[in-house]
């Protein structure tokens, strides 16, 4: 196989393409990282050469070497009870003020995005079943999303590594999962409780089906992006969100530079954001 070369321009170029489409900004200092992926995809694909390789990317009318890039170039860490700070707050703050201003008793809906291979909208969905009174009364959606179609896929079969629930408490472990061979299987029923779907957050045509969330978990995603994007990500949790949702951000993120569109909450357990209610 013939060595393959990107060079300085290529690289700026796919950056640039990569940015348009995901809003990921790769810096320089990943060039490592990045390069790796492109050239096993440019052998993959059966290209002799960067340049080749781009053409047939941004032309291929399908998108299917576009998500396979994708797949590759996300960065899907997580695990469960990850910031479980958050889930806290869900539980003793959040939840019981969404209740309380819920005349209509319409399902509560929480989007998880970016959902990766599913720990975080798993982890709420114990959270609230183990720890949450109103579970019994409220009906509660949890939708969670991701761009990468091959995480989604491992989202839903809920099978993890010891190293994915290394922070899960002993006694959802022993009630939750089944072990099968090396690995852990979340039960049948928790997995029912989460929808997962594929969603690009910089695609508007994307995410203009998601309307009406009471609460939107947004975390360790906007590490990624630049300002634009970052805002343009506050912007579409804003049209996502019913008047008076919160968003709950990664711990290293805020929306205070980003966006003067939601008020800051400061509850015992976290920081996190509300979208103003119809009386502002
Ligand atoms: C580091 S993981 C964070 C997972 C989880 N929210 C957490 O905090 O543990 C980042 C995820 O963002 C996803 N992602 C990257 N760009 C995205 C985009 N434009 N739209 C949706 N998901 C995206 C990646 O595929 C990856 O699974």
């Amino acid at each position: 196989m013939a060595t393959i070369l990107i060079s300085d321009d290529d690289f700026k170029k796919f950056q640039e393409f990569f940015y348009r489409k995901t809003g990921i900004q790769f810096e320089t200092s990943k060039r490592y990282f990045v390069d790796k992926r492109l050239v096993e995809r440019i052998n993959a694909t059966g290209n002799d050469s960067f340049r080749s390789y781009f053409t047939f990317l941004r032309f291929q009318t399908s998108g299917v070497e576009l998500q396979a890039l994708v797949n590759l170039m996300t960065v899907n860490e997580t695990y469960f009870f990850r910031e479980s700070y958050q889930f806290d707050c869900l539980v003793n703050a959040i939840l019981p003020e969404i209740v309380a201003g819920k005349k209509d008793r319409s399902p509560i809906r929480i989007w998880v995005i970016p959902s990766s291979s599913g720990e975080e909208a798993y982890s709420i969905a114990i959270s609230l079943t183990e720890r949450w009174a109103g579970i019994n009364d409220w009906d509660v959606e949890i939708i969670s999303s991701d761009i990468d179609t091959g995480i989604l896929e491992q989202a839903r079969r809920g099978m993890y590594s010891a190293r994915s629930i290394k922070h899960l408490p002993k006694a959802y472990f022993l009630k939750y999962f089944r072990q099968v061979d090396d690995q852990f299987q979340l039960s049948a029923d928790m997995r029912s409780a989460v929808e997962f779907t594929h969603v690009n957050l910089m695609d508007p045509k994307d995410v203009r089906p998601y309307r009406n969330f009471d609460v939107i978990f947004c975390r360790n995603l906007l590490i990624y992006f630049d300002d634009v994007s970052r805002k343009q990500a506050a912007e579409t949790f804003y049209d996502a969100l019913r008047p008076e949702g919160f968003i709950c951000l990664g711990h290293s993120e805020s929306m205070s530079r980003i966006s003067s569109l939601y008020k800051i909450r400061k509850f015992s357990e976290a920081i996190v954001y509300q979208k103003p209610g119809d009386g502002k």
